[in-house]
């Protein structure tokens, strides 16, 4: 009985040890990455973004759906999960209570990954289809390439990185060809946290969506310089507002009591051209009690959702000021409720020239993020524009959900340190976009 509580103890403050010792945590001591880089794709028939990173021994490719408001890596371990670095996280171990994983549990079938005795649990869930289940807690050696913010350097390598392990069922719903989903919450052991502390640098990541599926954007992780051909740092054009806390979990239904990983932003009005929209504000604000309410920005939602008040305010406004400019409305096409002759719509810069949506932020001194056309418009065939926008009924959870579309071609930065958002208009405007990082390494 002693002798087993001593190796607990010895083998508990291994694991502390280890974890919470950067120098122990990656390969090459000599070489300390300022920031990392992984990039962006965008799945033409699902809409999802997907990165890949290097896992395993031996390293293998594994493709990702990217979920900004993730609270882990989650992957498929019941299929062609082969590696000779797979730990399962123990009972009670350090690395349960950062994953803060709870219960204890067993698995009656021969061991494997995802499949072992004495290991701890959580709840992956796919964002997507809103399905979840419980995963062991495991760690497994990740690769990543590092960047100086202009083009990737040498890879490193987080050798014990946290992650979940779920069965191949979860993947339902994801694109072709994807093993899991990696989450950029707000959890110490969603890629930010772990990337920032085994490398010892800032909690900060950025994320630059490219608005094509034939083109790359890119995700970094640390601090800028972020640089975009022609030899533009993006990061000197951010407008900031602070980063919220939803304290009511909104991952799924079992995470009670846990805030929520996502990203909340608070948006006070919204304009559309120079007129403010009538909105209960009501919805603006996330209700304490239930979490109810509020702006979020989401990676999985292809396009903005808008509770039904709020979507019909903002469209009848949009429609108005659209009409003065000769601007026809036309019937509506799946999944848009809002469509758009393209006979009076000039093309510009900025996309099609329409009345600009601007989100008034509840910092003041007029902080504003305005969605020109090139990302309130969707073009469903030559002759008709849609608002990408659609409607999430009368009673959401969150208000205003910020979609995949609205964020092409603007870069975000999330400083978890500070809690603050820091965000670009369209790079258009700048004479760049999300696409034009230069993805050629330089060792
Ligand atoms: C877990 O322990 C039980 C009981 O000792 C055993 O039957 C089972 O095979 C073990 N499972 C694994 C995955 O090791
Ligand atoms: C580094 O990682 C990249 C991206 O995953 C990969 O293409 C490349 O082969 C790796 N380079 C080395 C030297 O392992
Ligand atoms: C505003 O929204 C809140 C929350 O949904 C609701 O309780 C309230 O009745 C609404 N107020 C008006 C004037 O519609
Ligand atoms: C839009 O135009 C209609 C018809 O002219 C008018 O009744 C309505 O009040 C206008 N709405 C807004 C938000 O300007
Ligand atoms: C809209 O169309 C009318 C009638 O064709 C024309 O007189 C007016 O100048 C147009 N307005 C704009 C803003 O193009
Ligand atoms: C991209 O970076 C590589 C390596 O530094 C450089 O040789 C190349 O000229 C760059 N590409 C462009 C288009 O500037």
């Amino acid at each position: 009985m002693a002798s087993s509580s001593l190796q607990y103890f010895i083998f508990s403050t291994l694991l502390l040890i280890f974890f919470i010792s950067p120098i122990t945590t990656f390969a090459q001591q000599s070489f300390r990455p300022k920031a990392l880089v992984l990039p962006v794709s965008k799945d033409s028939s699902t809409l999802q973004y997907l990165t890949t990173i290097n896992q395993r021994t031996p390293l293998v490719p594994v493709s990702l759906v990217v979920d900004l408001g993730g609270q882990f890596l989650w992957a498929d371990c019941q299929q062609n999960y082969v590696s000779s670095t797979y730990r399962p996280a123990r009972c009670n171990s350090a690395v349960c209570s950062l994953s803060r994983a709870n219960g204890c549990g067993d698995c009656f079938s021969s061991p494997r990954p995802g499949c072992n005795n004495n290991t701890c649990g959580v709840l992956p869930d796919n964002t997507v289809t809103r399905t979840a289940t419980s995963g062991e807690v495991a760690q497994d050696i990740v690769s990543v390439q590092s960047t100086n913010g202009f083009n990737p350097g040498r890879n490193v390598t987080v050798s014990n990185l946290i992650f979940s392990c779920a069965p191949t069922s979860l993947l339902e719903g994801l694109a072709g060809g994807v093993k899991g989903m990696a989450g950029l919450g707000r959890t110490r052991i969603a890629f930010p946290s772990q990337f920032a502390s085994t490398f010892s640098f800032s909690r900060k990541f950025a994320i630059c969506l490219a608005s094509s599926s034939t083109s790359r954007g890119v995700i970094f992780f640390g601090d800028s310089p972020y640089m975009f051909l022609p030899g533009i740092d993006v990061s000197e054009s951010l407008s900031f507002t602070p980063l919220l806390i939803n304290p009511v979990s909104t991952a799924s239904a079992f995470n009670q009591g846990e805030p929520s990983a996502e990203y909340f932003i608070g948006v006070k009005s919204i304009k559309v051209g120079e007129q403010v929209v009538p909105l209960n504000t009501t919805l603006l604000s996330i209700d304490s009690q239930s979490g109810i309410g509020g702006t979020k920005i989401s990676t999985v939602n292809p396009y903005t959702v808008l509770e039904d008040s709020i979507f019909k305010a903002v469209t009848e406004a949009f429609t108005n000021e659209s009409a003065t400019r000769n601007i026809t409305r036309v019937t509506g096409v799946a999944p848009f409720d809002v469509c758009f002759s393209s006979a009076n719509i000039l093309s510009t810069r900025l996309g099609p020239s329409v009345p600009t949506i601007h989100l008034v932020m509840q910092n003041g001194n007029n902080v504003e993020w305005s969605i020109f056309g090139s990302n309130s418009m969707v073009a469903v065939s030559n002759e008709v524009w849609c608002v990408g926008f659609v409607n999430g009924g009368s009673n959401p959870r969150t208000s205003i959900v910020i979609g995949g579309h609205q964020l092409e071609n603007l870069l975000l930065q999330f400083d978890l340190a500070t809690s603050r958002l820091g965000f670009t208009s369209t790079l258009s405007g700048r004479r760049t976009t999300c696409a034009n990082f230069n993805f050629t390494s330089t060792p």
